[in-house]
């Protein structure tokens, strides 16, 4: 099973022709609004790529919605708080050739008290994951309390934070992360991302695919073809079916080889969890 401690946003995607210079007031051709959040995605992932995913996260009352609808994708939703905040919301402006750029509002989604957090976490079991990315408060809470559970820890380190990240090392033992991040962290610790102590290290790599970091060495992986249309929740639909496949019992190179086939059809989607792929679209593109 799943734990994951996770950003709930509603997504509103804005269509345009170029992404807006400083200063710039831009139409957009066209205006849609959906389930988003990288915690979110990962969740809905999970569940398409059929494993047992609860959610730990909060919204506002206007964001009820957003918690039925997880629920409808097969998420565990009684660990999402409403509280008295308004629910996290990200504006998403999408440019003809797939690129975006995001302006976040974080709400809810920052106040997680450690009762919420802890009260799932104690319904977990031994072998369990706790997932995480950097859109909430309580990660370090939360992993520390998981690993004492012996629980693995899985962490996407996006968005980017240096402090996020490096307190965090030490009690992950599954990081994801882009090249670019990588690459920032590496210049943070002033270690290469073989010698985090971080067991199984996946970088992705965009159209190159991805390489698989663990004491073995390093391995890489191909991307599946792929015309992008839209980038948008890309990395969160191959972590969330990377960790699916690996709690399914899949070796390492399995999950990631799904987790590609995963990422390259999503990528040719406009939109983020109300479109993530299942198993079966999967299957019917690629074959499992
Ligand atoms: O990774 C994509 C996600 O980032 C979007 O769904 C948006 O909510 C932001 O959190």
């Amino acid at each position: 099973m799943i734990w994951n401690l996770g950003s709930i946003n509603i997504d509103n995607f804005y269509e345009v022709s170029h992404l807006p210079a400083a200063g710039e007031t831009l139409a957009a051709s066209s205006f849609g609004f959906g389930l988003g959040g990288k915690g979110a995605n990962m969740s809905v992932a999970a569940a398409r790529a059929a494993a047992r995913v609860a959610h730990i996260g909060a919204v506002g009352a206007e964001g009820r919605w957003t918690r039925e609808r997880l629920m409808e994708y097969g998420v565990d939703t009684p660990h999402i708080a409403e509280l008295d905040i308004p629910t996290g919301h990200a504006n998403i402006v999408v440019e003809q050739g797939g690129e975006n750029n995001i302006v976040l509002f974080q709400g809810a989604n920052v106040h997680l008290s450690e009762a919420i957090i802890g009260g799932a976490l104690t319904e977990a079991s031994p072998k369990d994951f706790l997932l995480m990315q950097n859109e909430t408060n309580g990660q370090e809470y939360a992993a520390t309390t998981a690993q004492a559970l012996g629980l693995r820890v899985a962490y996407a380190a996006a968005p980017f934070e240096e402090d996020a990240i490096t307190r965090l090392l030490g009690r992950i033992d599954i990081l994801v992360l882009n090249e670019v991040e990588a690459s920032q962290l590496e210049t943070a610790t002033g270690k290469d991302i073989a010698a985090l102590g971080v067991p199984d290290v996946v970088v992705t790599l965009g159209q190159n695919g991805c390489k698989w970091v663990s004491s073995a060495g390093e391995k890489q992986f191909p991307a599946y073809p792929a015309e992008a249309v839209d980038t948008t929740g890309a990395g969160d639909t191959f972590t969330g079916y990377l960790v699916a496949g690996l709690d399914r019992g899949m070796d390492m190179e399995s999950a990631i080889d799904l987790a590609l086939k995963a990422g390259a059809m999503m990528v040719m989607r406009r939109g983020t969890a109300d479109v993530i792929p299942d198993l079966k679209e999967i299957q019917d593109r690629f074959g499992l």
